[in-house]
Order: structure tokens, then C-alpha cells, then sequence
């Protein structure tokens, strides 16, 4: 394997992680801004903290960076216009981006909760770590709210609707499947190469 193989089959074995889908809200001063985000994660029960990962340089950062709050909006499968319309760097500034949405501010943050979404969160920014490309930000959950519906996936780069179906709690010992389709794709490849 070349160098750059072993880079695309690492990555594609990491995109297959699901992860729901989410827009993330600020309001600071007279600035509003929303973006889409998959690297929503639920990181501590006590304190309630979840994390986002936002890439070095994003918009919704740098005013999250100022307001020490933010809100995250998890998008339901109705919802998947939404995932494309705020990750368009050409969608308007400001509050015209939620023009024909329905939101109401957060009691907490301010930033917009937006109608529909399975779960609404305020959240006071705790901690921002460089991580690589990105930072991630730490928010302990203060406010929120629920509502109804499946969740919005992101899988392998394209979206997905959730199909609760749930699966049974089974115990029993694993069996080896009958033809494994492993690729194993290592650093150590690259000395090879
Ligand atoms: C499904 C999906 C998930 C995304 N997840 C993230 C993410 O976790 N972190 C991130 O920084 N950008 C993510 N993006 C890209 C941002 O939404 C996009 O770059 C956006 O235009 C950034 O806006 P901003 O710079 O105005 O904040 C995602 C985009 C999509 C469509």
C-alpha cells in the first residue's frame, strides 16, 4: 500500500462511524449564526457535558469562543434540509439564516432552538482543546427540552434516516463470520511502501 492508500483506507474505516446530526447555535451580542455539525457526543453524565468538534477557523467558533454558550439543536429525519442548508458557507449572516424557520431563543444561551428538533440543548462552554484540525468544545447542559421523532444519521459521508428498530439485548458468545471481508490498513504499511 502507498502512502495515500493507507491515508483513504483509514479514513473511509472512520467514516464508518454513525453519528447523529446537529445545528449548533450562538447568539452573542448582535451576531446569530447556526451551523451543521456530526461530532456531537455525549461525554460525561456528572456534570451533564456533551462535546462538538468545530473545525480550526469556523464562523460559529469563534462567536461561541466570545459567548461561552451555545445551544445544539439534534436534527430528526424531517429534518434533513436542514443539515445542507447550515453547512452552506453561501447561506446568508446573521438572523436571516433562520428566516422561514421556526425558532424561540433559549432561555440560557439566547441562541436559537429550532422547531421540530428531537432535543434542544443550552449549554455553558466548560473547556476548548486544540485537537489537530479542530478544537473541541466542552459544554455543560443547563437547559432543554425534547421532542418526538427518529434520528437524523450521518454514515459514511452521506445522511441517513434512523430506523429505530430495536435489537435484542442477546448475551451469547460471538461467532466468526464465515467469509471476514477485513483490509487492514496500518501506519506500519507506510514503512513498506
Ligand atoms: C452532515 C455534516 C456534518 C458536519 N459536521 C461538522 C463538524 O462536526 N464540525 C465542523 O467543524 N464542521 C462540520 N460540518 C461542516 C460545516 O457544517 C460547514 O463547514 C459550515 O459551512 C461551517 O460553517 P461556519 O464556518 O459558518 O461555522 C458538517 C457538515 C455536514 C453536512
Amino acid at each position: 500500500m502507498t502512502a495515500a492508500e493507507v491515508s483513504v483506507a483509514l479514513r473511509q474505516a472512520v467514516r464508518r462511524l454513525a453519528t447523529g446530526v446537529a445545528v449548533v447555535t450562538v447568539w452573542h451580542g448582535d451576531v446569530v449564526h447556526g451551523t451543521t455539525v456530526s461530532s456531537v457526543a455525549a461525554v460525561s453524565r456528572e456534570p451533564l457535558l456533551i462535546g462538538v468538534s468545530l473545525r480550526e477557523g469556523s464562523d460559529l467558533m469563534e462567536v461561541i469562543m466570545q459567548a461561552r454558550c451555545f445551544a445544539v439543536n439534534v436534527l430528526s429525519t424531517r429534518q434533513s434540509a436542514l443539515a445542507g442548508w447550515f453547512a452552506d458557507p453561501g447561506r446568508p449572516r446573521g438572523v436571516a439564516q433562520f428566516d422561514h424557520l421556526e425558532w424561540e431563543p433559549d432561555a440560557f444561551s439566547g441562541a436559537p432552538w429550532i422547531g421540530g428538533s428531537l432535543a434542544s440543548l443550552g449549554c455553558y462552554l466548560t473547556t476548548a482543546v486544540p485537537v489537530g484540525d479542530h478544537k473541541l468544545l466542552l459544554g455543560e447542559v443547563v437547559t432543554a427540552r425534547t421532542g418526538e421523532g427518529a434520528p437524523l444519521l450521518h454514515f459514511t459521508g452521506r445522511l441517513h434516516d434512523g430506523m429505530l428498530r430495536i435489537l435484542p439485548r442477546e448475551a451469547t458468545h460471538p461467532t466468526r463470520p464465515a467469509h471476514p471481508s477485513v483490509r487492514t490498513a496500518t501506519a506500519a504499511a507506510l514503512n513498506r511502501s
